[in-house]
């Protein structure tokens, strides 16, 4: 028996293009997303170069147009010197992104004072996200309440992060956050067994009783995000390894194994991955657009029958309870058991104006 969700939105996720397609595309990171069960995909600016002018955006959104094969939006990326220039294309962005943190690509903003710009300009009714870890994520709570804004918290990982984010919101500033599955799913417990250049990932994979408060306060996660950051397996297992997971794939059937052990809900899922992601960033309805998946269905997780390029996964051979079967996007059918027929151009750009 199949159970109907509807289409679900992956608020982060990397899809190499332009700049890296050996890693993913277009093409490929949308039909992985299609197979994990999403249908809206937010596209992070780190590409190469990385999306930090209207031109870069608009020949990212060119790109997408014609090879998309399920709905996006684009980031763009806090720079030290286009806080005004972005600002001004924030209707046609899916947020604009702040690098506080060193990570993969050359977007970090070390100095404070070259945040201040980016929470100046960028309107409050757009969203604002940052990569910000530990203390770095308390400065730019302080930083959003300084300057009365909403900020979304990308991947929070440890306890000190989401004991924060709770006090945060229980003195009413309007912040939001996301958490991904490696984080609620994997701990440096696992790096051994994963390998050193596999494991990486920021934030790192954190320790048990970090893991465990993310479960614990499960009610102050307002997003489960894949960040999906491809790497090939070359570079992951070569001298200089990248930090980052796949995710698209292995998001859902991991959270609906959790949901047949009775750790979630199916409505903790949707909500976290649907209702929550369409509030916070403005995302449009998608009609006639929903997942059908079989809870029963038990299977292993092989990245050999993935879609992405990237040719591994951190969850390899695990068993999943809970698996995407058919997929359809505004009536027709996108996926089905293992196969996208979504043709790539068909995905529309949740900025699109009517
Ligand atoms: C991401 C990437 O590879 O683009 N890597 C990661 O480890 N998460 C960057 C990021 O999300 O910080
Ligand atoms: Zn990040
Ligand atoms: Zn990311
Ligand atoms: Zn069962």
């Amino acid at each position: 028996m199949l159970t109907r969700l509807p289409g679900l939105t992956d608020v982060h996720a990397h899809l190499r293009q332009p700049g890296a397609t050996h890693k993913e595309d277009w093409e490929s990171g949308t039909a992985a997303a299609l197979a994990g069960g999403f249908t809206t995909v937010l596209a992070m600016p780190n590409t190469q170069p990385a999306i930090a002018t209207g031109e870069a955006l608009e020949a990212a959104l060119d790109l997408a147009h014609g090879k998309a094969r399920c709905d996006y939006g684009q980031y763009l990326g806090a720079g030290p010197n286009n806080a005004a220039e972005l600002a001004g294309l924030a209707g046609c962005a899916a947020g604009l992104k702040l690098y506080l943190d060193q990570t993969y690509g050359d977007l970090k903003l070390d100095d404070m004072s070259l945040w201040m710009p980016h929470f100046a300009a960028w309107p409050k009714d757009a969203p604002l996200a940052a990569h910000a870890e530990g203390k770095t994520l308390a400065a730019a709570l302080l930083m959003a309440a300084l300057f009365e804004r909403p900020l979304h918290l990308c991947h929070v990982s440890r306890r000190e992060e989401i004991l924060l984010i709770r006090k945060a919101k229980e003195r009413g500033l309007p912040v939001t956050c996301e958490v991904c599955p490696h984080h609620l799913f994997l701990t440096e417990d696992d790096i051994p067994a994963l390998g050193a250049g596999r494991s990486e990932v920021r934030p790192r994979l954190a320790r048990r009783a970090d893991r465990d408060a993310l479960w614990a306060n499960l009610d102050v996660i307002d997003c489960f995000a894949t960040d999906h950051a491809p790497h090939t397996l070359q570079e992951k297992d070569g001298d200089n390894p990248p930090p980052g997971f796949p995710g698209l794939e292995t998001a859902l059937p991991l959270l609906l194994t959790a949901v047949h052990e009775g750790r979630l809900t199916p409505e903790d899922v949707v909500a976290r991955l649907r209702d929550n992601p369409r509030r916070i960033f403005g995302l449009p309805e998608q009609p006639e657009t929903f997942v059908e998946v079989d809870l029963e269905e038990e299977y292993e997780i092989r990245a050999a029958d993935m879609q992405t390029r990237c040719g591994w996964t951190p969850f390899e051979g695990w068993r999943a309870r809970g698996r995407v079967r058919r997929v359809t996007v505004r009536g027709a059918l996108a996926y089905e058991d293992g196969e996208v027929l979504a043709a790539p151009g068909s995905g529309r750009d949740v900025r699109a104006k009517a």
